[in-house]
């Protein structure tokens, strides 16, 4: 594991943003693994910088994002495929059919995993995935659990997943209570993992799942088999 400590928020997506964009330089039709919520937006923000400033080209590029809620279509402000639309691709010379998000609103849930996994294997896998982590360790929607679960799965979202996101919602009844999200499978067979964290309120889940035990409760934790992990954390 390549364990990098930064000072600032600046910092990290900097660093997190020449990541990707480098794995793009060395095999411009590369597959990333993509990630909402807070943790990206510095990142992403740089990615659009450099991609207007013709420094690195997305028009061969495929992605494949994390997760989704239940019941949220991509024209809802707060589905992830709208943030990936609005936060990302829309400001890339990405091709929008090329970008992968589950569809939280497949009429039959369980068959839309099936075909996700089936998707990221005809992809060829994933070059670079990135990841957030909640405060739980949950990784994707991967919430705290006796196992691992390694398809792509819909899952039950913690209270604390839920509280933390409510700050999305109008109210926190709006916050979805069930997602899709990629399994440990899909994430522990990409090629490279790259986890950003910020903030101090991050600090312990960051102890725990990289320099603890390797436990379900922990979801993250599992990376630590991972053979090309690398972690950027800022306590700021
Ligand atoms: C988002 C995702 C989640 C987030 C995690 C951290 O696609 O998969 O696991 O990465 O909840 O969220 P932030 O970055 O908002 O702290």
């Amino acid at each position: 594991m390549n364990f990098i400590r930064v000072n600032t928020y600046e910092e990290l997506s900097t660093r997190a943003s020449a990541i990707i964009c480098g794995q793009v330089a060395i095999k411009p039709n590369c597959v990333l693994g993509l990630a909402t919520g807070s943790s990206p937006l510095g990142a992403y923000a740089k990615i659009i910088e450099k991609n207007k400033a013709s420094e690195v080209d997305f028009s061969n590029v495929k992605s494949i994002n994390l997760d989704e809620y239940v019941g949220l279509d991509g024209d809802h402000d707060q589905s992830y495929r709208y943030f990936m639309n609005n936060n990302l691709f829309k400001h890339i010379n990405i091709d929008i059919s090329n970008t992968y998000v589950p569809n939280g609103c497949a009429s039959d849930i369980d068959a839309e995993c099936r075909a996700y996994d089936e998707l990221i294997a005809s992809l060829g896998g994933i070059d670079l995935q990135l990841l957030g982590i909640g405060y739980d360790g949950h990784i994707g929607f991967n919430e705290p659990d006796t196992y691992f679960e390694k398809a792509t799965h819909k899952v039950t979202l913690d209270d604390s997943t839920i509280e933390a996101n409510s700050r999305f919602f109008a109210t926190r009844d709006d916050v979805p209570k069930t997602a899709i999200t990629m399994g440990m499978g899909g994430i522990m067979s990409a090629k490279k993992v790259l986890l950003i964290a910020n903030g101090k309120g991050k600090r312990d889940i960051i102890e725990r799942a990289f320099f603890g035990p390797i436990t379900p409760e922990v979801p993250a934790s599992i990376l630590q088999l991972h053979p090309d992990l690398t972690v950027i954390y800022s306590e700021n």
